[in-house]
């Protein structure tokens, strides 16, 4: 990736995301959307995983940490699924490929069109494009010091205001972290829980940032940020991870996802 120029710097400083259309080409987009249609059209999902993916308080400790199938999906591929989409028994109420809001966590490792991209000198998980409430990165991805962890968000298709764009208040990346999800200690019910709170944003202060497919949005990790549910036929597929500025950075042993022995975290630059 050739570096950023001063004025797309500055203005990254100032507002603490970035757009860059044009990151990638059609064709890179249509091989990751095909490989997730045939990772879709495969997907099993034992009924007690059933999850929703959230970014709601009450619901991430209920339906993420009363199993464990969120908390050990970082070294594995896994669904999270939309709100709505099952019935009670766990039975599909929508076609399956259309009841995804995200696989995760570890696409860039074991999937090679992912990792490939991922690995590509052009720079875990794709959104399918469902609602994400406001919030912070760093609440799950915590550092010492912070302004370590980088957000890649890459359109691999048109995201527009009807169909769930991200949304960002400009320059709240330099007021600290509201809200920390930690892991609870061990032999706790939850498997997670919070620390401080995540106050009330003013709506207006959101911005919304419609972008075009092959589009890449640099997001810092304490700006804050959201998507409105997709409420419109199009889909609104991308693929986002995160990078880390390891120089002396400390990575929060309290965050849900941690390097294992099988899968470290692996270095962008080998
Ligand atoms: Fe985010």
């Amino acid at each position: 990736m050739a570096g950023l120029n001063p004025s797309q710097l500055q203005k990254f400083r100032e507002d603490g995301f970035l757009v860059l259309e044009g990151f990638l080409s059609a064709d890179e987009c249509v091989a990751m959307q095909q490989r997730i249609g045939e990772i879709v059209a495969k997907m099993d999902v034992p009924l007690h995983c059933r999850t929703e993916f959230s970014t709601q308080e009450e619901e991430q400790i209920r339906a993420q940490g009363s199993t464990d199938y969120f908390l050990s999906s970082g070294d594995k591929i896994r669904f999270f699924f939309e709100k709505g989409v099952f019935d009670k028994k766990g039975n599909f109420l929508v076609p399956p490929e259309k009841s995804v809001n995200k696989i995760g966590h570890a696409l860039h490792a074991y999937d090679p069109v992912f990792r490939s991209i991922t690995h590509s000198p052009k720079v875990q998980q794709p959104h399918l494009g469902g609602e994400v409430t406001p919030h912070q990165d760093a609440t799950f991805l915590y550092t010492e010091p912070l302004g370590r962890v980088l957000g890649i968000w890459l359109a691999l298709e048109d995201a527009t205001l009807e169909n769930g764009c991200l949304w960002f208040i400009p320059g709240s990346h330099t007021s600290g972290v509201s809200r920390r999800m930690v892991r609870a200690p061990a032999g706790s019910a939850s498997g997670i829980s919070f620390l401080g709170s995540e106050p009330d944003r003013d709506n207006s202060l959101f911005v919304p940032t419609p972008v075009r497919r092959g589009a890449l949005v640099l997001i810092h990790g304490e700006v804050v940020h959201k998507s409105e549910q997709n409420l419109s036929a199009r889909s609104r597929q991308a693929y986002t991870f995160h990078l880390m500025d390891t120089s002396g950075t400390v990575w929060s042993p309290e965050n849900w996802l941690q390097p294992t022995a099988e899968l470290p975290f692996p270095p962008l630059y080998t």
